[in-house]
């Protein structure tokens, strides 16, 4: 949530700025603003703006080529509604300093006090004006911009990356992070800092990680991270392994669409290198992690949430051990019973979800091992997990995730079938063949693909609809669940995720004369095929417009029915999720809605 953006380099900071803050603008639209050091000493340049990228762009009346270091914040409003007046960056009384933050200082309101008896002026209603005066405090005691952040940081509490410019070192960016991202980007006489990697990519491809509550100076020539204390620490340098066209649209309307048509590629990349052979998994990264666990727990929020439920029925039938899925916000409030038994594997496309990270430490802090499913190397959540498995679905800049949920369900099953290898629960044939149903999934992803175009038409019938309900069984449960969210987030409609076996108990009161109900059948061999089969002739009777998404092992008498290839049933969700996908896209899409960046969403969500 939030994106933050900081050059410093000899080319114009603005343009530099901007472009990062484009790409990072999935974090949060509600206002965008950057602070520019255009003459050493003298007052910054502030432009911001409420509402999105492009109403900053279009208000900017100077391209400022004269400023080298500059600062850009695009927002997901959180204290102080979505203005002018609340959009970053934030200054001190002087002007020339200013401040960018992502993230929620708590003890703001203590520390607002205390700056307005010092005869402190707000101006904004946000928690991180009061970090923009306690900075202009300390750098007049010290005269450093660094040694300033690390006193304020001392005295804040609650998640933050800051990121600050003073006009006196035009070219020094100093950054800041707890509990949300910040990662610094290296390049050749320029640097960068910014909330990932993203923002940067197309000038350099090295990054270097930052840790829990470090401090980053950057000037074009130099990067300087040190503890709160002052400490020096050597940081870890990463290469970047996609380059800038991944994060582009690449001739797609949407990233969504884009992202939801790269499926296939993005399951065969996380397959890549796993099998040696036809009935052997190598997961090399889960060698010192003791697999005589006796207990999996699933931690994850959103659609990653949904990616755990529809791993643990594969978990447990080919592992037979019992597997929990739980939200990750719920979890960190409760008091689990864990032991040095139980595996948690928490699932996060970002690596930085606070609520997963903090379940986490939850976690860790009960005993647990923790795994990590994560599409985002070096971010938070897998450098605090004993080890992690990265999903190879390349950036994801939509919203509403897509490739990443598949590539989550597919390392899940690689963890299942590993573990059942090594412990004997799966014949050496059933994992050959599980094998080769898992191999031929791009295929027959593409194969979806490239008939979706009558499902995009029908869709567009249903753009009037006041609901839509979801109905699955079994692993198609949870498919139905990531449907229902998938229309919830792009189309602003109400929809729900039942189980076949609930209706009965309560949601059939919902189906009245044209309800679209969206049944997801298992293949016809699955021993609940005829209980799914039944609950749609059950809402058809009572005026339900059904549309099913079945194999062609059924034979159905449905106008509305969407086919998926045959395949394994566990497996099914791989399949049956991509038209879902799809509906909600073109439902968004007819409804006038913004696709990826929906309203009030953020991809990213580093505040609880
Ligand atoms: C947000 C996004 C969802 C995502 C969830 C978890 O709510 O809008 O698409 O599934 O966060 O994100 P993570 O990065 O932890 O997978």
């Amino acid at each position: 949530m939030c994106g933050i953006v900081g050059y410093t380099g000899p080319n114009p900071a603005l343009s530099r700025v901007i472009e990062g803050l484009r790409r990072l603008e999935y974090r949060g639209y509600d206002s965008a603003g950057v602070a520019l050091a255009t003459k050493v000493g003298e007052k910054l340049v502030v432009e911001k703006k409420a509402g999105k990228l492009a109403n900053l762009e279009g208000t900017l009346t100077s391209d400022y080529s004269n400023a080298h270091g500059g600062i850009g914040h695009t927002r997901w409003a959180t204290h102080g509604g979505p203005t002018d007046v609340n959009a970053h960056p934030h200054l001190d009384e002087s002007g020339k300093l200013a401040v960018i933050h992502n993230g929620i200082i708590e003890n703001y309101i203590e520390l607002k006090e205390e700056l307005e008896r010092r005869g402190h002026k707000f101006k904004s209603e946000t928690d991180t004006e009061s970090v923009a005066h306690l900075l202009s405090e300390e750098f007049k005691i010290s005269g450093d911009l660094a040694t300033a952040m690390r006193s304020v940081c001392s005295r804040l509490r609650g998640s933050f990356t800051l990121l600050a410019i003073h006009s006196d070192r035009p070219d020094l960016i100093v950054g800041a992070r707890r509990n949300s991202p910040l990662v610094v980007g290296v390049g050749t006489g320029e640097n960068f800092l910014a909330s990932d990697v993203s923002a940067f990519i197309s000038h350099t491809k090295r990054a270097l990680e930052l840790g829990q509550d470090q401090v980053v100076q950057v000037t074009p020539e130099k990067v300087v991270v040190t503890d709160l204390s002052g400490a020096a620490i050597t940081p870890k340098e990463y290469e970047i392994t996609w380059d800038a066209k991944a994060a582009e649209r690449g001739g797609f309307k949407h990233f969504m669409l884009k992202e939801i048509f790269e499926q296939p590629k993005a399951v065969a990349d996380t397959l890549l290198g796993r099998f040696p052979s036809s009935d052997s998994i190598e997961l090399k990264e889960l060698e010192n992690l003791a697999l005589d666990c006796n207990r999996i727990l699933i931690l994850a929020c959103g659609t990653a949430y949904h990616a755990g439920l529809i791993g643990k029925y594969a978990i447990e039938e080919w592992v037979q051990i019992p597997v929990d899925v739980e939200l990750a916000s719920e979890f960190r409030y409760r008091k689990p019973v864990l032991t040095s038994k139980t595996l948690v594997i928490t699932i996060s496309q970002s690596g930085e979800t606070m609520d997963t990270l903090m379940a986490l430490r939850h976690a860790e802090s009960l005993g647990a091992q923790t795994l990590s499913i994560c599409n985002t190397i070096g971010s938070t959540i897998p450098r605090e997990s004993d080890a992690v498995l990265y999903t190879h679905a390349g950036p994801e800049i939509a919203v509403a995730s897509t490739k990443a949920l598949l590539t989550q369900v597919v390392v899940l099953h690689l963890v299942a079938l590993y573990i059942a290898n090594r412990s004997g629960s799966l014949s050496k044939s059933r994992i050959k063949e599980l094998i080769s149903e898992l191999l031929e999934l791009p295929n027959k992803i593409e194969e979806i693909l490239e008939t979706v175009e009558p499902l995009r038409e029908m869709t567009r019938g249903y753009k009037d609809s006041n609901s839509v309900l979801f109905l699955g069984r079994h692993v198609g449960f949870p498919a139905a669940l990531e449907g229902a969210l998938k229309l919830k987030e792009l189309a602003y409609m109400h929809a729900e995720g039942f189980a076949g076996g609930e209706l009965k108990h309560g949601p059939i009161a919902l189906i009245d004369k044209g309800t679209p109900v969206i049944a997801i059948l298992p293949p016809a061999s699955s021993e609940i095929a005829e209980k799914m089969r039944s609950n749609i002739q059950e809402v058809r009777a009572r005026g339900a417009n059904v549309i099913a998404i079945a194999d062609p092992s059924h034979n159905l008498d449905i106008p509305n029915l969407i086919r998926i290839p045959e395949c394994e049933e566990l497996l099914q969700p791989l399949l049956s999720i991509v038209p879902l996908q799809v509906f909600a896209y073109e439902m968004a899409v007819a409804r006038g809605n913004d696709v990826d960046q929906p309203r009030n969403l953020a991809k990213s969500v580093t505040v609880e």
